[in-house]
């Protein structure tokens, strides 16, 4: 219909109109929390590359969950600091290991709230590969094991989900298999089915202190000029036992949320990296870009392109901002 029997702006001229044609909404239920957490008591220590958020001993995370469950986020995602690491990552499946006692934590001081635990190893190798290292190779098969391990033992700890996040083949099956044969018929995988090797996920190896001490992940993590690869990754994920599917990082990644939200029934989950959250509060502290306004249309963007769930470094001001 020609101007002007068809005006766009007849349904933005006020507030009321807006909110009704509205078509996507973020809601603090849709928003997952990414947090780390790390050895001792009282301590609280603020990243510096992503002010705002903090390596955590176990009882001001606690704390800090209770809390953000109060803003009505639903679901953390934990990354653990450990005590000590090795080439084997031994401390990733310690039953006293930093992640097992934190989730021991929170499922007993916090109500209602799922832990999400993310399963890899590269927090938790001396080298700060996601997978076991032999001379410059970076082992699939026997990372895979290993990871299934440090899957169950989240697991008997009382995680609520687990989201594998070392991009090696077939872990996802080697996780469900081992979940099942061990009893644990009903724990939801989030398969970090699409993950690239991003520069957006520079602040994070501060935050974990992951940093690889050599190379690079470009041999497990997939190249960003990839979008059919997405889709092969997708599948086997799903045939492998995946039941949420996770794209990493968010922004950069939006047109692969799509093509997933549109090929595959499954819930998708995005990561907003923390590269994308550090970028956002740096050019706000040099007053370029106005914080509230711009986390909040990020966030929705990821909506628009069909995720259903966004982990965020974002979620505590989102929610506060929503409620
Ligand atoms: C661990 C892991 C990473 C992220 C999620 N799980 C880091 C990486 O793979 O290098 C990305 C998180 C972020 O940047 O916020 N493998
Ligand atoms: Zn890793």
């Amino acid at each position: 219909m020609p101007y002007p029997l068809t005006r766009a702006r007849r349904l933005r001229l006020s507030e009321g109109i807006r909110a009704m044609v509205r078509e996507t909404h973020l809601t603090p239920d849709r928003l997952l929390y990414p947090m780390f957490v790390c050895p001792g008591e009282g301590v609280s220590v603020e990243i510096s590359s992503m002010p705002g958020n903090y390596q955590r001993s176990i009882d001001k995370l606690v704390e800090e969950a209770r809390s953000v469950r109060g803003l009505g986020i639903r679901g953390i995602i934990l990354f653990g600091i450990p005590a000590s690491k090795d080439e084997q990552a031994t401390s990733a499946h310690d039953d006293r290991g930093i992640i097992q006692e934190a989730v021991r934590a929170i499922k007993r001081e916090v109500k209602d709230l799922l832990v999400i635990t993310d399963v890899c190893l590269c927090e938790y190798t001396s080298h700060g590969h996601c997978g076991l290292v032999r001379g410059s190779e970076i082992r699939n098969d026997a990372t895979i094991d290993l990871l299934a391990k440090v899957a169950l033992s989240h697991v008997r700890a009382g995680a609520d989900i687990v989201a594998p996040s070392d991009m090696m083949d077939g872990r996802v099956a080697a996780v469900r298999n081992l979940l099942e044969k061990s009893g644990h018929h009903n724990i939801p995988i989030i398969s970090y089915a699409v993950k690239y090797a991003s520069a957006f996920f520079g602040p994070f190896r501060e935050a974990a202190e992951s940093a690889p001490a050599f190379g690079d992940r470009r041999t497990y993590q997939m190249d960003p000029a990839n979008a059919r690869e997405a889709i092969r990754e997708a599948e086997q994920d799903i045939e492998e036992g995946a039941d949420i599917l996770m794209v990493a990082p968010a922004g950069p990644c939006l047109d692969i949320i799509r093509i997933l939200r549109d090929r595959f029934p499954h819930p998708i989950a995005a990561f907003q990296a923390s590269g994308e959250y550090a970028a956002l509060v740096a050019a706000s502290r040099l007053h370029w870009l106005d914080l509230q306004r711009v986390m909040i249309e990020a966030l929705i963007g990821i909506r628009r392109a069909g995720a259903d769930i966004v982990a965020t470094y974002f979620a505590r001001e989102a929610a506060q901002l929503l409620s």
